[in-house]
């Protein structure tokens, strides 16, 4: 194949990868945007490069016309999650999608591979647009714990250094890493509900005051000047207090003031990571 034909054939599945990351990191600001606890942490994604497919092919004794046919991982994404318990809903979220069917799911997290590895594998179908038409591709979905998949890196890499031969006696400290992690996993998950009330509260926190200050623009622009002043100073004074019911009750009598204006703070779209 020539090298041309390389990078026709690989253009659908860039397309296919650069458009589910920007889909599924907007189901993270939907999540965000409403103030609900997101179970996507982070996503990335890649497409194969040339020469792991062509390692692969060999490994597997295939043909390069049977590539498109047989591997399943030419375009890749991951989702990382907190918590073990997100990853189930992620699966079903991506289940009741419209948009990918799922082909195949292999759930090496309750069947660990002997190696250690955990993680939560889809093979969906995705189709794409391109300049002779739709295309239909498969694309893997990898979703896992941040404890998983900092297993998953080191033992990725230590493969690589070891060519796929990783002596004995390093396999055991990964096997020892692995079940470690499991307790990790384990114990974060008791204290997720915790952790999702108080990073449900920063988010509702952090999108309110957005929308204040958002209102407190608009309203500096129809307004007298040094009412608005006014208001602005008043909100200093209560978002210093660190009180939410507080912040609540200022962004609903500011949003009665704004009503008599019509400027409330509707155009917020503002990316809140931390
Ligand atoms: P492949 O032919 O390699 O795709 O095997 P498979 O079809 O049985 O797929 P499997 O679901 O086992 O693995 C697919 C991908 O999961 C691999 O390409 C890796 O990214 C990852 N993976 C699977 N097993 C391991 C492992 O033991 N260690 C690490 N680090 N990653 C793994
Ligand atoms: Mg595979």
């Amino acid at each position: 194949m020539k090298i041309q034909l390389w990078r026709e054939f690989l253009d659908p599945y860039d397309l296919a990868v650069k458009e589910l990351i920007t889909k599924f990191e907007h189901l993270k600001y939907e999540h965000k945007a409403r103030g609900l606890y997101c179970p996507i942490e982070e996503v990335s994604g890649r497409v194969k490069s040339v020469s792991s497919i062509l390692d692969k092919l060999k490994k597997k004794n295939l043909e390069l016309e049977q590539m498109e046919q047989e591997l399943d991982d030419i375009a890749g994404i991951r989702i990382i999650c907190q918590f073990v318990e997100d990853i189930e809903k992620v699966v079903s979220i991506i289940r009741f999608r419209a948009d990918m069917a799922v082909r195949e799911e292999k759930d090496y997290i309750t069947n660990e591979k002997t190696s250690g590895y955990r993680s939560y594998h889809m093979i969906v179908d995705y189709q794409v647009q391109t300049l002779n038409g739709p295309k239909t591709l498969k694309v893997e979905i990898q979703i896992r714990t941040m404890g998983m998949n900092f297993w998953s890196t080191i033992e990725h890499s230590l493969q690589y250094k070891y060519k796929q031969n990783i002596p004995d006696h390093i396999k055991e400290k990964l096997c020892n890493a692995a079940d470690a992690i499991v307790v990790l996993d384990r114990e974060m998950s008791e204290v997720r509900n915790e952790i999702m009330d108080a990073q449900n509260s920063m988010q509702i926190r952090a999108n309110i005051v957005t929308e204040i200050l958002l209102t407190i623009q608009n309203l500096y622009a129809v307004a007298n000047k040094r009412d608005v002043a006014k208001i602005q100073d008043e909100f200093y004074e209560v978002y210093e207090k660190d009180n939410l019911e507080k912040l609540i009750r200022f962004h609903k009598n500011l949003d009665i003031i704004a009503e008599g204006y019509k400027a409330q703070g509707i155009e917020f779209k503002v990316w809140q990571n931390d």
